[in-house]
């Protein structure tokens, strides 16, 4: 089975749901905790394999370069302080052997519009695609997961998980064959409650063969609309087999207000030097109530 060495990171839409937050930074450089929201879907791409990061940015996401950037005056000045653990906590962000390719997407054109864009960097190899918004903490990581469902059977891997089925028109929505090991029969791209085929919604989540960028070359605009990644699995499932997934571990919506705020509490109260002396701030809250 081909190694999985590329990930994509769509990063160049707005996030318009975080101003004014995202007025002048990138919504993937939100922080839970300590540490951004690219910074986590990088360390998952590469504990899953990945050795080449390639992001699709936009108009003011020059922060995201900068993060994966060496800064040397940065680190001189910690070196001096004698800050030692700082310093490792910057150096060690992309680790030697990991390439960062940056390409700009241009026009707003879509998720699949995105992916598109990475195809000559990725080449003709199969592929992850990650959507930062979606933090998911899981042991071993999401990523790493389903490169192990991959090896198993080949084909395209697609995380997903149940949501309420009044929210299916936020997501993805599939339908599956449970007797043949999750084969999805059918993705359609955020339909209403009514006319949704399950309550199995796509996660941000992807594992997607070389071939999904010629149906992505030929994907008229859909949802929105825009250019689908949806629409182009769509096609692809009619010819290659394509699986859902259902992930161990839980899922943070950090495009949302609220699943940032979640998100936050549980990495918080995870947090190793900072957990304990949070969880006993937050049962006094609660104790005052
Ligand atoms: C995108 C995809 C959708 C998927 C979702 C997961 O939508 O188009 O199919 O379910 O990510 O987060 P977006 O949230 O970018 O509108």
């Amino acid at each position: 089975m081909q190694a999985i060495r590329a990930a994509v990171f769509p990063v160049a839409g707005r996030g318009t749901r975080f101003l004014p937050a995202t007025k002048a930074s990138p919504k993937e450089m939100l922080p839970i905790v300590d540490k951004p929201l690219i910074q986590y879907a990088v360390e998952e791409a590469i504990d899953a394999g990945a050795t080449k990061l390639i992001f699709i940015t936009g108009s003011s996401k020059r922060a995201i370069e900068d993060h994966f950037d060496t800064d040397p005056e940065l680190e001189r000045a910690l070196t001096d302080a004698g800050k030692d653990e700082l310093l490792q906590s910057i150096r060690g962000i992309v680790p030697d052997g990991i390439t960062c390719i940056y390409i700009r997407q241009g026009k707003p054109l879509g998720l699949g519009h995105a992916v598109l864009c990475s195809r000559s960097a990725v080449g003709d190899e199969p592929f992850f695609v990650h959507l930062a918004d979606d933090l998911i903490a899981g042991n071993p990581p999401c990523l790493t997961q389903m490169a192990a469902e991959y090896a198993k059977h080949g084909g395209s891997v697609i995380a997903v998980e149940k949501v309420p089925p009044e929210d299916t028109s936020s997501y993805g929505i599939v339908s599956v064959d449970a007797a043949n090991q999750d084969r999805i029969m059918a993705i359609v791209e955020k339909p209403s409650p009514d006319e949704a085929p399950s309550n199995l919604a796509v996660v941000g989540r992807y594992l997607l063969p070389a071939k999904i960028f010629d149906k992505l070359e030929t994907t008229s605009r859909g949802a929105g609309g825009e250019i689908q990644l949806t629409d182009a699995i769509a096609d692809l499932l009619e010819e290659s087999p394509v699986y859902a997934y259902a992930f161990s571990g839980k899922r943070f919506d950090c495009g949302s207000k609220l699943g940032y705020l979640k998100a936050t509490v549980a990495y918080g109260l995870d947090h190793p030097t900072m957990g304990k002396a949070f969880r006993e701030h937050l049962q006094t809250l609660l104790d005052g109530e």
